[in-house]
């Protein structure tokens, strides 16, 4: 049965980057996107890599073999281990076809604090 727990202030969470927490004995990993928190495990769906170490960026999208386009409004967060890149909007694979997809966690906002729910 998963329990609300305290986070962090909203005000330490920034784009770009992630503020990591054990809670209930799981790594877990928090940003912004667009202004709005991204919670998520802090383990690749691969293999179990600490996803939130990966970068954030621009996803990249191949519109033909000369058209290579980086989309900033649609960042994707690259798995420091085997390079895989997930959209955090909805947490699937960026590129391929895959079931895998980020752990995302259920959170909300209360009094300038995020609480997440594990
Ligand atoms: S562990 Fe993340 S891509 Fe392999």
């Amino acid at each position: 049965m998963k329990t609300k727990h305290y986070f962090v202030e909203l005000g330490v969470l920034e784009e770009g980057r992630f503020v990591v927490r054990e809670v209930n004995n799981r790594s877990v990993g928090a940003t912004l996107l667009h202004g709005q928190p991204v919670v998520i495990l802090n383990s690749c769906p691969h293999a179990g890599a600490p996803i939130c170490q990966g970068k954030i960026t621009p996803k990249l999208v191949i519109e033909s073999a000369q058209a290579l386009q980086l989309d900033a409004e649609h960042p994707v967060l690259r798995c420091p281990w085997h390079g895989w890149e997930f959209n955090l909007e909805d947490g699937m694979v960026n590129g391929f076809n895959s079931r895998l997809r980020l752990a995302k966690l259920q959170h909300e906002l209360e009094n300038d604090s995020l609480y997440i729910w594990i």
